[in-house]
């Protein structure tokens, strides 16, 4: 979908002022498809790809490239890019040892899928060796490698390279296409529902009561909700994504008006970073034109890692500066008694009456074929699951 760039300024303002736009079309981009047959190519993993794309069509504006040490340096130990904007995770490109001598600095490297496809192009500014023990403290406030994101930082290669990035070819997101929006299509979309006031809502479960009940409390005051689910790498042990995207699909359908909100993906990886993350998470659904997101319990936490509400705390400290308004939302539930989702705001009574899943025990029912309780799911969401993970 091609947009002018009058359309790209609808909305709030992205992250740092300006909508970052490096997909490159036409002449610009026969030109560069003819000069990547003749550079050394370098093979991204699934994470590093969706990063490249992230950059690209603008949802880590004003992110130009994969960051140099310096930004890096900043960013880790306070949270700033080197010209102060506020930044809370690191985004880059991991190259193994072996690899990494094999490129020149000064040189453009064409950037392939696992698939072989060359999606993008790299100037490759600078190699530096990260201190991952640093990065893993700073970042996941733990160096434990049960933690996923440590796990995966840990594994990933352990020279970074930093340059600027185009893409060249688009990232086919197969039967998700139909849910792919950049931000500046978002933002168009927004403008063209007559929606002023937009709700993120970041999820990489499918949604369940709660997720529901305070996407409803935030619609009550904001004119629609981008359902946002991040598709792209999470640990082997969650949902799948596309059994997601269809409990997305039914949920919306059934119990959401039909004007009132829209299922869009974000193609990043999960890094299970909690706090930091929530600020990232934040900051890309403003990119997306959103001026209000969500964050609930234990925000992009995992295990017990972070505090029920260490997400909200960090981010409230940072909440003028990011200019999108932070939604914070205690521990929701259903109550027996009330009869109703509540929160302990809302409800006087006490926990018995309470039901409350845990993840983990989700998917153990899941697995084991039970049914999920209609106080907990959506019935038609529960069928959703339980045929996928039926003939998964
Ligand atoms: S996340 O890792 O993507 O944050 P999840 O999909 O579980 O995980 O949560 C999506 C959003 O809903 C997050 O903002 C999270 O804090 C919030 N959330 C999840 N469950 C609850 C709950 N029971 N009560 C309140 N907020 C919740």
């Amino acid at each position: 979908m091609a947009v002018t760039m009058k359309e790209e300024q609808k909305g709030i303002p992205a992250h740092g002022g300006k909508l970052v736009q490096r997909v490159l079309s036409g002449q610009e981009r026969e030109f560069y498809l003819n000069i990547v047959k003749s550079l050394k190519s370098l093979k991204l993993d699934r994470w590093s790809l969706s990063d490249l794309e992230l950059i690209a069509i603008g949802g880590f504006s004003p992110l130009t490239g994969f960051m140099g040490e310096k930004d890096y340096l900043r960013v880790i130990e306070e949270m700033r890019l080197s010209d102060g904007t506020l930044w809370s995770i690191p985004i880059t490109l991991p190259v193994s040892n072996d690899d990494a001598d094999l490129y020149d600095i000064g040189k453009e490297i064409a950037l392939k899928g696992e698939d072989g496809i060359v999606y993008g192009i790299l100037r490759l500014e600078e190699k530096y060796y990260p201190d991952k023990e640093k990065e893993a403290q700073l970042v996941y406030g733990t160096t434990d490698l049960n933690h996923p994101g440590v796990k995966k930082l840990f594994e990933r290669g352990d020279v970074y390279f930093a340059g600027p990035v185009y893409l060249l070819n688009r990232i086919d997101h197969g039967q998700f296409e139909d849910f792919y929006f950049e931000p500046a299509e978002t933002r168009k979309l927004f403008a063209d529902l007559g929606w002023k006031t937009i709700v993120g809502f970041q999820t990489r479960n499918p949604v369940h009561r709660a997720h529901e009940y305070i996407q409803k409390c935030a619609l009550e005051s904001v004119d629609g909700l981008l359902l946002n689910p991040l598709i792209g790498e999470t640990k082997s042990d969650d949902v799948p994504a596309d059994i997601r995207m269809e409990s997305y699909q039914v949920i919306l359908k059934n119990y959401f008006p039909k004007d009132r909100a829209r299922l869009v993906i974000y193609p990043a990886a999960m890094r299970y970073a909690g706090p930091k993350e929530a600020i990232l998470h934040a900051i890309v659904r403003k990119n997306y034109g959103c001026t209000h997101f969500i964050v609930g319990r234990d925000h992009a936490g995992v295990g017990d890692y972070y505090g029920t509400y260490e997400a909200q705390e960090l981010i409230s400290k940072y909440e003028d500066e990011l200019e999108i308004q932070i939604l914070k939302f205690e521990h929701a539930f259903y109550c027996t008694k009330c009869g109703n989702m509540a929160t302990a705001k809302t409800c006087p009574h006490d926990k018995s009456a309470h039901v409350h899943l845990s993840g983990t025990k989700v998917r153990e029912k899941l697995r084991n074929g039970e049914d999920l309780p209609k106080e907990f799911s959506r019935p038609e969401v529960a069928e959703v699951l339980r045929k996928g993970y039926a003939t998964n």
